[in-house]
């Protein structure tokens, strides 16, 4: 199975706009064993009721930690399950850097949204590559620090995407041999906190600046499990050819 996970970030600001994006997604014909999953901001989530049941499935783009309670402004597991929602996407380096996530606070999103019966699709990457030859120890540490204290039997329905933040939004993509290396460093490190066999399981996606023209490099690696789209998902024939590249 591969993922195509669109991450419309508020680049859609209107109920509109939402409403033309998925109808324009759902009229695309794909290939059976691909997933593709979208993520609108949360006033648009009854988009996912809407469209249930028509082959693409709905993520939201951040949840808060807690249950429930005094949390002003927050969003829950619960609000986002009954909305028919089954992905989160959580520490994005958008919400690092604006909403100065922490990793502890990654942590606390992963075990509640895991928790929920909700697939966590968890962000890590680099601010810059120094040494092109080598995956940055950050990676790594991000990943240590999101999923610490997770059980073993919880992980198969983790997804990470390796997100190098200096391609995010840039145009600029990572090289798929680079990307490779990433997920499998980071598959590496799932592996000396679990076993190989939770290593294996595991979902890697690549995300930044994936387009229609380097779509086919990042997803026919096979250690890569798919993308993290955001710029280019928000446009609708573009995100077709996204869609159908594979
Ligand atoms: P981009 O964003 O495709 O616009 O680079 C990817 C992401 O931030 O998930």
């Amino acid at each position: 199975m591969k993922f195509i996970i669109a991450n419309w970030k508020a680049y859609v600001t209107t109920e509109k706009g939402a409403k033309a994006l998925a109808a324009a997604v759902q009229k695309v014909k794909f290939r059976k064993g691909i997933a593709v999953v979208l993520c609108p901001p949360f006033p648009f989530f009854s988009l996912a009721r809407a469209h249930k049941g028509r082959g693409v499935s709905w993520g939201a783009q951040d949840m808060f930690w807690k249950e429930g309670g005094a949390y002003t402004g927050e969003v829950t597991s619960e609000m986002l399950s009954g909305a028919g929602i089954t992905y989160v996407i959580i520490g994005h380096s958008e919400r690092r850097n604006y909403a100065q996530e922490t990793d502890e606070m990654v942590n606390a999103k992963v075990r509640a949204a895991l928790a929920a019966g909700l697939r966590p699709i968890v962000c890590v990457g680099e601010r810059e590559r120094e040494d092109p030859a080598s995956i940055p120890r950050c990676v790594a540490e991000q990943t240590h620090k999101a999923f610490a204290g997770i059980e073993k039997n919880k992980m198969e329905e983790v997804i990470i995407a390796y997100e190098p933040i200096w391609a995010i939004g840039t145009g600029t993509a990572d090289t798929s041999d680079d990307a490779l290396s990433a997920a499998l460093y980071i598959r590496k490190v799932i592996g000396e906190m679990y076993d190989a066999k939770t290593a294996a399981k595991i979902k890697v996606l690549y995300g930044g600046s994936v387009d229609s023209r380097n779509i086919a490099e990042f997803i026919n690696q096979e250690g890569i499990d798919g993308v993290l789209v955001g710029r280019a998902s928000i446009e609708k024939k573009e995100f077709a050819e996204i869609m159908r590249a594979i």
